[in-house]
């Protein structure tokens, strides 16, 4: 998603610019051109040398400035960017920016572009609630300016309050988010399903699997980065969302059937990647079993079948986890849960399926052609599970441009 994209990274003057020395890493690591911009006060807090020695790349500090080796036009930067992005943002930035202040590089960057701005405001939390500086960012959301966080702690003054700079993983997802903007996937809703449900025999047991959602997750994570609007319908699970992924979190079978059904009416495509339990305790104790006999016995009764039931006009992919058989009996689930695509793997592998971050799949298709995929990690997998569903969705139409 980053790779070779021009992105400029606005660095303010907060405590919080160490947290831009870390994005300006990750986004090179992941092969994107980033060319800094300093504020002065940026510059009190870090030297631009950090920033050069970590992009590889000049870092802009003055407009006008002959005698650097980094003289350059300007506007130069703000033609050739992909994207824009301000973090840490000051109250003071903000209200430059707000107000078209171009009296440095940065200020005139963000007026001549034509790129997408992000800005990650980070100020002391009275700065931020105050009137004026909510009135800023609502000038600039207007403007089309996407904001993330600020986020809620430890501020620089001991205080607890609003006015955090984002974690760095929100940032990086905001940015995947916005780049992918004009994916291949893009006005397309996107229902994905991940984890396994718990079904409770009483207050504090229940019945589960160990699934661990990775693979809806990271079927949820690259969908937005393709530019899909994606509801994520999650059992619990010990990850955390993709930022900017709609999360309906669910227990059982039965809430996420309920859950599903009403998510699929706008989708494009629906992906089931939780592991649900077939059954369920006929009925929950509704207090703790107690320890009282040799044996017990407990009667379950069916859940529902959650792709047979939800109907409609999307592209339906399922996923099958089998320790036997597995082109066998994935073909029968295509057929029986109508599906258009069903992704298999064997469990019985340790480097494949429940827990591990890698996957190894085939896929097959409803006229039964099998595709095998090689060991991949699960986003790898993800993204070629996507590559088919792209295929199968007619070109003409997408459920957002309804809504
Ligand atoms: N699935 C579903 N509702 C269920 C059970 C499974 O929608 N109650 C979906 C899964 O999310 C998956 C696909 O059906 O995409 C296949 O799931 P799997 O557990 O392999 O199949 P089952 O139909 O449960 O068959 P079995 O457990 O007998 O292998």
């Amino acid at each position: 998603m980053v790779r070779d994209k021009n992105i400029v990274l606005g660095v303010t003057g907060s405590i919080a610019v160490y947290k831009a020395v870390e994005v300006a890493s990750k986004l090179t690591q992941e092969g994107a051109k980033v060319d800094v911009v300093m504020t002065k006060a940026a510059q009190e807090f870090v030297t631009p040398l950090t920033f050069r020695a970590i992009t590889n790349r000049p870092v802009a500090t003055e407009m006008f400035d002959p005698v650097s080796e980094f003289s350059i036009e300007h506007v130069t930067l703000a033609a050739r960017a992909d994207l824009v992005v301000i973090a840490p943002a000051t109250a003071n930035v903000i209200a430059k920016l707000a107000g078209g202040i171009a009296d440095d590089m940065l200020g005139c960057t963000v007026l001549a572009t034509k790129a997408p701005i992000i800005v990650a405001p980070a100020m002391d939390a009275n700065m931020y609630q105050n009137q004026i500086t909510q009135q800023n960012i609502a000038r600039l959301k207007e403007r089309g300016f996407t904001f993330v966080g600020p986020g809620y702690g430890r501020l620089a003054t001991g205080e607890i309050g609003l006015g955090r700079l984002a974690d760095i993983e929100e940032i990086l997802g905001t940015i995947r988010q916005v780049l992918g903007r004009r994916g291949d996937l893009a006005k397309r809703r996107i229902v994905v399903s991940a984890g396994g449900t718990q079904e409770p025999m009483d207050p504090v047991r229940h019945i589960s699997n160990r699934s661990s959602g990775k693979m809806g997750y990271a079927i949820a994570e690259a969908a937005r980065d393709r530019g899909a609007s994606v509801v994520l319908v999650s059992g619990p699970t010990a990850l955390h969302p993709p930022v900017g992924v709609e999360v309906i979190q669910v227990q059982t079978a039965v809430q996420m059937r309920d859950a599903i059904v009403d998510a699929a009416k706008q989708a494009d495509a629906l992906l089931m990647a939780a592991a649900v339990s077939d059954y369920r305790p006929a009925a929950a104790a509704k207090s703790k079993i107690k320890k009282e006999r040799e044996t017990l016995s407990i009667e379950l009764v069916r859940n529902p079948d959650i792709l047979s039931e939800v109907r409609g006009d999307f592209v339906r992919v399922g996923f099958a986890a089998e320790s036997e058989n597995v082109v066998e009996n994935a073909k029968v689930k295509l057929k029986g849960k109508n599906l258009d695509l069903i992704v298999a793997n064997d469990i019985t592998a340790t480097d494949s399926g429940f827990g591990v971050d890698t996957n190894r799949v085939l896929i097959v298709d409803r006229q039964g052609k099998v595709k095998r995929l090689p060991l991949l990690s699960k986003l790898e997998v993800a993204h070629k599970v996507l590559d088919r569903v792209v295929e199968l969705l007619p070109k003409s139409r997408g459920r957002m441009k309804k809504t």
